[in-house]
């Protein structure tokens, strides 16, 4: 099948977040399995200079923006599994220092810029030669596109319009600007109502993927029922429900190439479970390079997270304030609010012994952070799928999540299956209801055999992305079967 993906951000061009590492996959795996796949993404800052073999697309983009008209040249590149990138160079939109804004701040004109993304993926769609049969599209950024896509079929004659696919990482996001900013859609008035993406009289970029794709999916199946009840549907819930025919919850897989504990280049020792010893290396190495003790009997929790509200980082600092009174340690790598950030570093300087933390964005240390740590931290507020708590499973490190979204769906307690247990989970959103499971954490730590038997779980635990591969193929099939019954005599 002809697919095309679309993206703000793309492992390992660019990312913030498991956005880019889910979208890289997918792509991957659906052209390993025979797929013709292409994905397009904004050309940041950066780029070209580290990966040089782009060359450059001969299609030149001029499109109408509001009352301007913006244009873009395209760079592309094969990517070892078949999969071709599409980099769309903006440079006035897509040079800057961050993906979406600048120490905390957003940038002022993100909606121009991602409206101009959107336009730039449905007219590549439409210059691509054979077309797409699918476009699939991630969260908000780019959630335009099926409806510039139907438009285009409806008023602007588009016979092979591809069907359309929009997969929600994070209802929280969705692009809500002011009601001004809809000119530069260049879309007739009469898709700015409520059932369209009309939110609460502003725009929503991604409402407008919520109404108009042909399929919805949700990245794990947990979270596609939560977004549909009131508390968690950011109030999207009741379109979702009225959608939930073509909505379905797919657990992201983990792209075992990227994040293995054998001849990893970010890690100084090798391991896995046939020869573990290299885990207990990895943890030395990380007290070393954190600067705490090198003390192997001590419990070290890690976390490596985006600093922001989601993530529980408020009832986190408060559970640990109150358990750094024992002999645990704990390794933190994170970026994002600012009052998150000064949260941890505070603790650091309390306990320069116990914690260690270092901010900013660095691939390497996280690699390391998930295979030096006995534990790992996601007490998250809600999370759509989460990766990290599937990394730390690999690599033999507990899991202590709230039991929700895919945090749900992926680790389980010992109270659900004694014998398949590998992670510790908490329902209540509260330090109180995480102290207590950091607690539990340090009674299984004083008994070795059942830290191994949750290890053996969860190394053995398997979320590869050939599943989640063919399920969206088969989301896929479904659009192009109605595409079909939609449209007698059409071939596609
Ligand atoms: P989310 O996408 O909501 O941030 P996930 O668990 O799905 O949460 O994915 C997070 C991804 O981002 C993981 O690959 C994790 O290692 C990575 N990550 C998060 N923060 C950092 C950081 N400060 N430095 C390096 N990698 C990070
Ligand atoms: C979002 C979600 C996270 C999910 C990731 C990849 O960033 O917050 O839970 O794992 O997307 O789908």
């Amino acid at each position: 099948m002809r697919i095309l993906l679309a993206s703000s951000e793309v492992y390992p061009y660019s990312k913030s977040g498991g956005l880019a590492d889910m979208v890289a996959a997918l792509g991957k795996f659906l052209a390993r399995a025979g797929h013709d796949v292409g994905l397009v993404t904004p050309l940041y800052r950066g780029i070209r200079e580290r990966f040089r073999l782009l060359q450059p697309f001969r299609y030149r983009l001029e499109v109408p923006l509001g009352h301007a008209t913006v244009s873009a040249t395209l760079w592309t590149t094969a990517a070892p599994d078949g999969l071709r990138l599409y980099f769309v160079d903006q440079p006035a939109f897509f040079q800057r220092r961050g993906l979406y804004g600048e120490d905390d701040v957003a940038y002022a004109d993100n909606a121009a810029r991602f409206i101009f993304l959107s336009k730039a993926v449905a007219h590549l769609a439409r210059h691509l030669t054979p077309p797409p049969e699918v476009v699939h599209v991630h969260d908000w950024h780019v959630g335009l596109v099926p409806l510039l896509i139907r438009d285009a079929a409806v008023r602007g004659g588009w016979r092979e319009a591809p069907g359309t696919c929009l997969t929600i990482h994070n209802l929280a996001y969705q692009g809500v600007y002011p009601r001004a900013i809809y000119e530069a859609t260049n879309l007739p008035w009469s898709y700015f109502t409520h059932e369209g993406l009309e939110f609460h009289g502003h725009v929503s970029l991604l409402k407008a993927g919520v109404a108009y794709a042909d399929a919805l999916t949700a990245v794990s199946p947990q979270y596609a029922q939560e977004i549909q009840t009131p508390e968690q549907g950011c109030g999207l819930d009741g379109l979702l429900r009225a959608r939930a025919g073509r909505l379905s919850g797919i657990l992201n897989g983990v792209d075992y190439e990227e994040w293995r504990t054998r001849n990893n280049p970010s890690l100084v020792h090798g391991y896995d479970l046939a020869d573990p010893d290299g885990k207990a290396a990895n943890k030395a190495a990380l007290q070393h390079e954190l600067g705490l003790p090198a003390r192997p009997e001590v419990p070290l929790f890690g976390i490596v997270s985006r600093l922001v509200d989601q993530k529980g980082i408020d009832i986190e600092l408060t559970a640990l304030t109150e358990l750094l009174a024992s002999d645990i340690q704990v390794a933190v790598l994170g970026a994002g609010q600012p009052e998150f950030e000064e949260g941890f570093l505070r603790l650091a300087d309390l306990h320069p012994e116990k914690v260690g933390v270092r901010l900013g964005y660095n691939h390497g240390l996280a690699h390391r952070i998930e295979a030096g740590s006995d534990f790992f931290l996601m007490p998250s507020k809600f999370e759509p799928c989460g990766l990290n708590q599937m990394y730390s499973l690999r690599y033999g490190t507990i899991p202590v999540v709230r039991a929700t979204g895919g945090l749900d769906d992926s680790v389980i307690d010992i109270r659900e299956d004694p014998a398949r247990a590998n992670g510790i989970k908490f329902h209540e959103y509260s330090s109180a209801a995480l102290a207590k499971a950091i607690r539990k954490a340090l009674a299984l730590h004083g008994d070795p055999e059942l830290v191994a038997h949750y290890r053996f779980n969860g190394m053995t635990a398997d979320f590869s992305w050939d599943r989640t591969a063919a399920e969206y193929v088969a989301v896929y099939e479904r659009i192009r079967r109605a595409a079909r019954e939609a449209v007698p005599g059409a071939t596609r």
